[in-house]
């Protein structure tokens, strides 16, 4: 038996959460901790919620009321919605507590006594307007680097850059939006710089890690591991432990990682085994796992790290699975944009396992996932209902009907087959489970009830109970083996569901308490079985709903372009070019590095080399992004992007280039009709724009880029459309 840490990163208390943490954050974590139960581990999993900061005293200022009231309230109302949604942490607390404050503090008294933290009078923004000095919240504008709008200015959430005060283009106080002064003033800094070598040695067989942990990474420390400030000019948050500095609080993020070690100690001491924190933060065998959304990487990543190391020997992260957000139709879910996709209003109308299926089929963990009423229902009816919903109910009711007990077993190969069919699920299960590829596992599920289905079907025990009712009842018991197993894997991602199937076997206790061995273990033949009722049922969306969805769509479309729904189309310069040489790229082995003529010879990096040989590539026409910011890969500058679909949206792991579906010279427009203005355009601006493949009509399975609106077929104006290269399932994204 091994123990396993999970951190899940702190939401703050300024607001409900909702659909967009529960995938992001909160529901793999939840299926990582019960997988690793069902096995026999043992899990200490903490959070809380992150009550300091800026984004708490802007909500507070919002709604004329202190800062602590705030933070309070969104505590009890996520706590809450958390126990809701049965995703089970040892403890969830908050991050203002005595405990945790005294945790801080001492950590941060340590760090000043080794010389690693050092006051430095800086440069800060400060509102005349306001007299005040404005934290980093409260000062917008562009960023320097890559010309997103609306960047804070400490970070831009677009390139990761971090920025020094004045940094940020336009800048403006976001409370009176004045432009702010910059003055100065006296801050404690963490020397970062010390811990250069240390952690790019930590990072050093991290090999493992997502890509776009390690691209995080990587960017942050491009820019040099330079030395921050960790405190502020304000009064709500932890006050700095030195005589002189009232008036002044420790950073947010300084002080809210800390909150993994201080939470692992308030739980030990809850269940009164006040060393049991240690066991876990200091045996160097136990993994360490931080879930979290990609915001939040280098936090992780780089300072909590750095923090462990200055303070003592502590466990550090082992693996850092962050996921990509959750979009609803092209613009990220967020807490401003409305619509009931709080989790408390969620559960209102749905029942928690059947959006923690959804979710965790349309993760967003290798990049953003759409979500939608009208796919949620789909998905719902059409998989998780007809699927396995259907598999469980037609085993338990015409077993229950006709034999009342579980019927013996069959003996010899036929139910070694059925054996053998979920030994092979539950391993495949167990690889993607350790990877924390839990939309993987969650297929495996999936298909188990498929061949479940399958089996039955060929059984046909409707026939046979009235030919040999000796053979039927074997079948069924077979049936109802995979109906065990099923509800032993599915309890992960859905343990309500999981747990009435579990009795409707028969059986006591729950799932986990037979562990995946529980997986084959015969049934005890002979068990009264009780009156199954199906358990889940089709959602059906009001249409107004699903109507609600198209009409968001467009207003998220015109929110995130500010000069109107169609300004970004206009914005995309897609051309023809034929690839004319590829090679493997030296130092990426993922990429090409490929030359492509476009009416002029460009040369284009892409990351094709699990998709395609190169012999494939010569030749072929594609699709190019012809006015996108140059940007160089691994050393390599790329002139632009070949348009692709991929399917992982939808379940699969493949890409496919686009390509026209006529001959038409290289260097031809696809520009839906539109007046294109071939402006340089940013990749995130780019990445705005929502292209998918679908059915069009005269031109197959081909791309099509959604206009505020609908979807309106890429193509040249004269007949030749955007088609993929080999067969692909409609619905799949294009980037
Ligand atoms: N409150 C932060 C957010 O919502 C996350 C903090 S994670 C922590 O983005 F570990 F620092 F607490
Ligand atoms: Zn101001």
């Amino acid at each position: 038996m091994a123990k396993v840490f999970i951190g899940v990163a702190w939401p703050y208390a300024n607001g409900t959460i909702h659909l967009g943490h529960l995938a992001g954050s909160l529901l793999p974590p939840d299926i990582f901790n019960r997988y690793n139960r069902m096995k026999g581990n043992e899990v200490m999993m903490v959070s809380g919620s992150d009550q300091h900061g800026t984004p708490i005293t802007v909500t507070a200022e919002k709604e004329g009321t202190t800062s602590s009231v705030i933070a309070e309230k969104f505590h009890q109302i996520n706590k809450k919605a958390i126990e809701d949604m049965r995703i089970e942490f040892s403890l969830f607390t908050k991050t203002h507590t005595d405990n945790h404050i005294g945790t801080v503090q001492e950590i941060f008294k340590k760090l000043l006594e080794k010389d690693l933290l050092y006051e430095k009078e800086t440069m800060q923004y400060y509102c005349p307007k306001c007299s005040r000095f404005l934290p980093d919240r409260y000062v917008e504008g562009v960023c320097p680097v890559c010309g997103a709008e609306n960047t804070r200015s400490d970070q831009c959430d677009a390139c990761g850059t971090t920025f020094e005060t004045g940094d940020l283009k336009d800048a403006i106080c976001v409370h009176c939006r004045t432009e702010p002064e910059v003055r100065s003033t006296k801050h404690f800094f963490l020397r970062l710089s010390a811990f250069r070598d240390r952690i790019l040695d930590y990072l050093k067989d991290k090999t493992y890690w997502r890509s776009n942990v390690e691209t995080f990474t990587s960017n942050w420390l491009k820019g040099g591991l330079k030395d921050r400030p960790i405190t502020r000019d304000m009064e709500w948050g932890i006050p700095v432990p030195v005589d002189g500095w009232e008036g002044k609080v420790i950073y947010v993020w300084f002080e809210a990682v800390i909150g993994y070690l201080s939470a692992s100690k308030e739980f030990s001491n809850i269940i009164g085994r006040p060393d049991l924190w240690k066991e876990f933060w200091t045996d160097k065998s136990v993994r360490h796992y931080y879930f979290l959304g990609k915001d939040n990487i280098p936090f992780h990543s780089i300072i909590w790290p750095a923090i462990l190391m200055g303070y003592t020997s502590l466990n550090l992260p082992y693996d850092i699975p962050a996921n990509e957000y959750l979009m609803f139709k092209g613009g990220k879910l967020s807490k401003s944009r409305g619509g009931a996709i709080d989790i408390p209003s969620v559960i209102e109308r749905f029942d928690p396992d059947v959006v923690r299926y959804y979710l965790s089929i349309n993760m967003p963990d290798t990049h953003d996932s759409d979500f939608s009423w009208e796919d949620f229902q789909v998905k719902v009816n059409n998989e998780l209902v007809s699927a396995l919903g259907n598999f469980y109910h037609r085993c338990l009711s015409f077993t229950k009907k006709n034999f009342s007990v579980i019927p013996d077993k069959p003996e010899g190969s036929e139910f070694l087959t059925v054996i053998g069919e979920i030994n092979k699920a539950m391993k495949e299960y167990e690889g993607y489970m350790e990877n924390c590829d839990f939309k993987k596992s969650m297929k495996v599920v999936m298909d188990l009830s498929r061949f479940g289905n399958r089996y039955f079907d060929s059984k046909k025990p409707w026939a046979l109970v009235k030919e040999n009712k000796e053979l039927c009842g074997e079948a069924l018991n077979a049936s109802l083996q995979i109906v065990k197993a099923l509800s032993i894997m599915a309890w992960p991602f859905m343990p309500f569901s999981s747990e009435r199937i579990w009795k409707f076997l028969g059986l006591t206790g729950t799932p986990l308490d037979h562990g995946f061995a529980g997986c084959t273990e015969p049934l005890p033949a002979g068990t009264e079985l009780p009156e199954p009722v199906p358990v889940y049922t089709k959602v059906e969306l009001p249409k107004e709903d699903v109507k609600e969805d198209t009409k968001k769509a467009a207003e998220v479309s015109i929110s995130e372009t500010p000069s109107g729904p169609f300004a970004d189309l206009k914005r995309l310069d897609i051309r023809v070019a034929e690839i004319t040489d590829a090679k493997e790229h030296p130092d990426a082995e993922k990429l090409f590095h490929m030359k492509v003529n476009v009416g002029e010879e460009r040369d284009i990096v892409a990351g094709l080399r699990a998709f395609y040989k190169k012999e494939e590539l010569i030749g072929r026409k594609v699709l190019l992004v012809y006015n996108l910011k140059p940007a160089k890969l691994r050393g390599i500058m790329s002139q632009g992007m070949l348009l692709a679909a991929d399917d992982e949206a939808l379940g699969g792991n493949t890409v496919v280039l686009l390509k026209p579906s006529k001959n038409v010279p290289n260097g031809t427009r696809f520009s839906c009709g539109l007046d294109i203005n071939g402006k340089e355009i940013e990749y995130k601006e780019f990445q705005k724009a929502v292209i998918k493949v679908t059915s069009v009509k005269d031109a197959g399975t081909a791309a099509a880029v959604f206009d505020g609106n609908e979807m309106i077929p890429l193509s040249d104006g004269k007949g030749c459309f955007a088609v993929v290269d080999r067969e692909l399932k409609d619905g799949a994204n294009v980037r």
